[in-house]
């Protein structure tokens, strides 16, 4: 579907934005913004901020920003299209139903096409199943005590056997190699193109708004991988979704049950258990956890009972913490995992397990003291110090004395001397935390490519023209949208200078419109919420002062650039005159 940018302009205008996501975060007011715990990352204080004037969100802790548009596809996991017509909907705005024409298909989100792309092939699996090749697999899901029901409402199939049937069918639906490459369904290599899946049973993987957005594969019986995943691709984030979620947030549990595996949402969730779902073998991560936040406050880990289960519940319950959930363990011994546990004495025991669920902090002092020897005072001794420094984690006076209390009765550690080392652990971790902030702050300058002085100065520039458009009579005489070398600033430079000197103002979400892919959105909306080092609004001197040095530099580094295309020695020194009178000229503003 095709839309002008007039209607996509209208649509974002009619759709306020501190409206739309105060319908999914809490905010606050503050000054000119609004202020909420982002809903991206995990945090204790709001760095989330709306911003009605530039009609745009920015959090100046993870730096996810952009417009109306852009907060739905990162919340929803809503394509651009998707993100349109639901804010259409909203608005009241009915949008023209046409069919595309061929530039039209070409020029549709790629993550739409993808989608496209993955729906037919959960069809054509859930087909290839009932047919007379999928008979074993049918069987085998039978075997595995799945009702038919079950089957349908998962959307279970079978990829056959042969190489590149998947890859027939795409190209016969008319799919290009471009996008059908994009998918991941589909190996290519100088040998040929050859299905990723072949001879498994096909679990595919749904978004919690029901769009199938990868797929799993296992092997009928024994074979190696036992399981096979999609990689990620456009639409596919491993670290950002949950197998069976898409339901278990509909339940009316009011916990959630976080499990292994795919065949142990499927049993619970037939036995009754729609709540549950799983990370799918990948490690538990925070975006895991604040997607579930966003439907429960009360997580139950449901891991295997092996050692590995025990190790991922141990790394996955800091994790929930952090988010804001409440966890709990479960003990399904001596079954393996829940699909075992239900096979084999049914979902009644399973309740109970879930009435006599731990919780997640007993059991991560309960495995802590596994590893100390209580007969030795020596190592009961650490033990009751490590005990100490967990107890930490709890911020909150009141929580961490009510579990200071559960955890003295439990493990026999008289409650004053409990106090003790917990005040002990508080004075050596202070010092480690600051240690910490430091080694954070060194990592994460490490990893963020230093961004240069010239990027951040035309940042700064478009920032303050957009917060200040009466700036712009006072640089204008200096500086045109041409000094904006680098992209995005200077495509953006070319709209921000293009609004100022039609309608006096700028409009920054307008001009995010203009990026339909996620990653461009979030660059461009850092463009828009720049701070000078530090952070604090500036006296009206020393931002005159700034304002000098960050024009002269923007300014200093287009002539340098032009220097570097220039050809002709002339004009070279001309630069060079230009530059020398650059770097002494006082500005007068
Ligand atoms: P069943 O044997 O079918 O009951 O599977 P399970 O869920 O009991 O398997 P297991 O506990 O071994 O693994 C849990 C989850 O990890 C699976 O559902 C998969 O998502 C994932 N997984 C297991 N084996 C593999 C593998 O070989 N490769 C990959 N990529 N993932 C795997
Ligand atoms: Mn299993």
């Amino acid at each position: 579907m095709y839309y002008s940018d007039e209607l996509i302009e209208e649509i974002r205008m009619r759709n306020d934005i501190v409206d739309v996501i105060s319908s999914y975060v809490k905010l606050q007011k503050k000054g000119n913004s609004y202020f909420g715990l982002c809903p991206f990352h995990n945090e204790k204080s709001p760095s989330f901020s709306v911003t009605p004037a530039k009609q745009m969100y920015y959090c100046f802790g993870c730096g996810e920003g952009g417009n109306v548009y852009t907060f739905l596809m990162k919340y929803e996991n809503f394509t651009f299209v998707e993100a349109v017509k639901e804010l259409a909907r909203k608005a009241g705005i009915s949008l023209p139903e046409q069919e595309m024409t061929g530039e039209q298909k070409k020029a549709a989100d790629v993550r739409t096409r993808i989608m496209e792309i993955n729906k037919l092939t959960a069809k054509y699996f859930y087909h290839q199943l009932r047919s007379e090749k999928g008979r074993r697999a049918y069987e085998y899901l039978k075997g595995r005590n799945l009702e038919d029901a079950t089957i349908v409402k998962f959307g279970l199939g079978y990829s056959n056997q042969t190489s590149a049937d998947l890859y027939q069918y795409l190209k016969k639906q008319r799919f290009g190699d471009d996008i059908i490459k994009e998918s991941g369904l589909i190996t290519y290599s100088e040998k040929g193109t050859y299905d990723k899946f072949r001879n498994r049973v096909m679990f595919p993987i749904m978004d919690v708004n029901n769009r199938v957005i990868g797929f799993g594969g296992r092997v009928m019986g024994e074979g190696e991988p036992k399981y096979l995943n999609s990689p990620e691709t456009k639409v596919f984030d491993k670290s950002r979704n949950l197998y069976g979620l898409n339901n278990a947030r509909l339940s009316k549990r009011k916990y959630i049950l976080v499990c292994e595996g795919y065949m142990d949402v499927i049993a619970l969730q037939q036995a009754g258990f729609t709540n549950a779902a799983a990370s799918l073998g990948t490690a538990f991560t925070s975006q895991h956890a604040s997607l579930m936040k966003r439907y429960t406050d009360e997580v139950i880990c449901t891991f295997d009972s092996d050692g590995a289960g025990v190790k991922a519940a141990l790394r996955a319950i800091p994790i929930l913490r952090q988010a804001g959930l409440s966890v709990k363990v479960l003990n399904m011994k001596p079954y393996k995992d829940p699909d075992e546990f239900i096979k084999a004495v049914g979902c009644e025991a399973f309740e109970e397990r879930i009435q006599q669920a731990e919780n997640g902090f007993m059991f991560e002092i309960e495995k802590c003291k596994a590893e100390y020897d209580m007969n030795d005072p020596d190592s009961k001794t650490k033990f009751q110090q490590e005990v100490g420094r967990k107890l930490l984690v709890f911020e909150d006076e009141v929580q961490r004395n009510n579990y200071l209390d559960a955890v003295s009765r439990e493990f026999m550690i008289p409650s004053e001397q409990l106090q003790r080392l917990v005040a002990a652990a508080a004075i050596t971790e202070n010092g480690a935390i600051k240690r910490e902030r430091g080694e954070i702050k060194s990592i994460a300058g490490r990893r963020k490519p230093q961004e240069s002085g010239l990027q951040k100065s035309q940042k700064l520039l478009l920032t303050w023209l957009c917060e200040n458009p009466e700036l712009y009579k006072k640089i204008s005489k200096f500086i045109s949208k041409e000094d904006f070398i680098d992209e995005p600033y200077s495509a953006i430079a070319s709209d921000v200078f293009a609004q100022i000197e039609q309608f006096g103002e700028c409009n920054p979400a307008q001009i995010m419109n203009r990026f339909t892919q996620m990653e461009e959105q979030t660059e461009a909306a850092a463009i828009f919420h720049t701070r000078l080092q530090g952070g604090e609004e500036l006296e009206s001197r020393d931002f005159a002062k700034a304002l000098e040095d960050t024009v002269r530099n923007v300014k200093l580094h287009a002539l340098e650039e032009k220097e570097k295309q220039e050809k002709d020695l002339k004009k070279v020194q001309e630069i060079w005159k230009l530059k020398k009178e650059w770097k002494t000229k006082k500005l007068q503003f």
